[in-house]
């Protein structure tokens, strides 16, 4: 068994920042000699004019700034690695994530054909470094130092929204997976089951009975890294918003509506609200699995007042008011029941995140998302594929996308709002809240793996 040591894992996986603000830069490696040394000087802090790599051992003071880096499976063949060792790869990873488009839900307008520079070349995308800080200064001084090494085709800015929210309104970051040996100050009250390292990290144990994944080769040196999907995703929020407006209008002359929301329950919602708004509110928090202030739904489904709730310890159950086809309860069903098994936690991962735009003169606006774990088939492509597009995880939502981000079209789109004592109203007819912008499936190198990539030869 492996021994842990959070010295050789790359910062932001095990924990995140306490950062507001992020810059990814989408690097070709052009000089690999030099890209070499700059690895080398990243992984040691030993030059100057390179940014250090920051690790994921525990900080007492917030740190100015901190810079990480995820490699492509282009960017590996680029730096030299032998094809040998290429070929232990897994076939995600190695395909990379335009060609996974169709496990993803990467069609129509989300697909990569749609997607703007620099992610129109994903054979020319070698690695994805990412800064965090506070202030623009610190952004721009590490962009400066890796745009001597590297070719910068593009850069995404993010900044954390006010109040922990994102477009669409609603508090995330809140719900993690808790991973053993890993302490987390910001995450201290949640007491959901405790994930062994090997969710996330390679080379340890996961929660699927005996199962560890394979480490590529050298197995010594890729431990310790975990795969990250890097995803560009636009938010329609005014179609979001105006989609409220109608169900809502659809739900107030509705004869099961008290069953959904008792009259009254407006007075403890959004600390009081007309009926409609309410209404509006209703459908929003039925659609993720939370109100938006972040109250779960399943604790609480006619108020969002969280006194004395817990936002992370609860499950799932058959009689569950929180509906099988929201967001949250498709992308973890915690231990609740799914077909033919319960869902046990299989399947969690990291979610590291900041808002991008609005762009000033597109309007542009949405997510830039790291969804991180060991395994991409057992994990994001498993997640987006079976439970998040095609809803296999319950008979009463297959064949149906989840409401806030998956591939939905007003013709069929349909998603069932769970009423007290049973039985559903039905919406439809709403589009596609989220598209893809472009992204890379990267490999988080370990520090050792760093370091070993620096001293290719070939
Ligand atoms: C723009 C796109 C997205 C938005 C607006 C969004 C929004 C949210 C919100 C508001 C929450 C609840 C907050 C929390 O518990 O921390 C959440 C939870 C979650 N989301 Fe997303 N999300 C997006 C994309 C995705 C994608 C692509 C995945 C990948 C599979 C994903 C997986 C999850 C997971 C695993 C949870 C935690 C569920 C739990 O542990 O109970 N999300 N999301």
């Amino acid at each position: 068994m492996a021994v842990f040591d959070a010295e050789k894992v790359q910062g932001n996986i095990l924990r995140g920042y306490p950062l507001d603000r992020v810059r990814h830069m989408i690097l070709e490696v052009s000089d690999r000699r030099r890209a070499r040394e700059f690895l080398a000087a990243a992984a040691d802090g030993t030059g100057e004019e390179v940014p250090r790599i920051t690790r994921s051992a525990n900080w007492s003071e917030r740190p100015e700034f901190c810079f990480n880096i995820g490699i492509t499976f282009e960017g590996l063949r680029t730096l030299g690695l032998p094809s040998d060792q290429l070929k232990t790869f897994p076939t995600e990873y190695t395909e990379g994530m335009t060609r996974r488009a169709l496990k993803l839900g990467d069609f129509g307008e989300s697909a990569p054909e749609h997607w703007p520079a620099p992610f129109d070349r994903p054979d020319r995308i070698h690695i994805v470094a990412s800064a965090y800080a506070n202030a623009d200064h610190h952004l721009d001084d590490i962009e400066k130092k890796v745009a001597k090494v590297f070719t910068v085709l593009g850069t995404r800015d993010g900044r954390n929204l006010p109040d922990g929210k994102v477009f669409f309104g609603y508090r995330d970051g809140i719900s993690q997976p808790r991973l053993r040996h890993v302490f987390d100050p910001e995450h201290a009250g949640d007491h959901q089951i405790k994930d062994p390292l090997g969710t996330v990290l390679l080379g340890y144990q996961t929660q699927l009975e005996g199962i560890k994944f394979t480490i590529p080769t050298p197995e010594d040196v890729f431990r310790d890294s975990a795969f990250n999907a890097f995803r560009v995703l636009q938010q329609d929020t005014e179609a979001f918003e105006t989609y409220l407006t109608d169900a809502a209008h659809f739900l107030e002359s509705h004869r099961d509506v008290a069953r959904l929301l008792p009259e009254g329950a407006e007075q403890n919602i959004g600390g009081g609200m007309s009926r409609h708004d309410a209404l509006r509110e209703v459908v929003a928090a039925q659609m993720c699995g939370r109100w938006r202030n972040g109250t779960p739904y399943e604790a609480s489904p006619n108020s969002d007042v969280q006194d004395g709730i817990s936002l992370t310890n609860y499950d799932y159950s058959l009689s569950s008011r929180c509906p099988a086809g929201s967001h949250m309860r498709r992308a973890n069903p915690r231990g609740g029941p799914i077909v033919q098994r319960v869902a046990n936690y299989t399947r969690r991962m990291v979610r590291r995140g900041m808002s991008y735009g609005p762009d000033p003169e597109t309007g542009e606006h949405g997510l830039l998302g790291n969804f991180i774990g060991a395994n991409y088939g057992a994990q994001f492509e498993a997640v987006m594929c079976d439970w998040i597009n095609f809803g296999l995880q319950d008979p009463g939502i297959t064949g149906t996308n989840d409401p806030l981000l998956g591939a939905n079209v007003p013709e069929t789109s349909r998603f069932d709002l769970t009423l007290k004592g049973g039985g559903h109203i039905r919406l439809s007819g709403f589009p596609r809240f989220v598209k893809t912008r472009g992204g890379a499936y990267t490999l988080l190198p370990s520090l050792p793996a760093i370091r070993y990539l620096s001293q290719l030869t070939a």
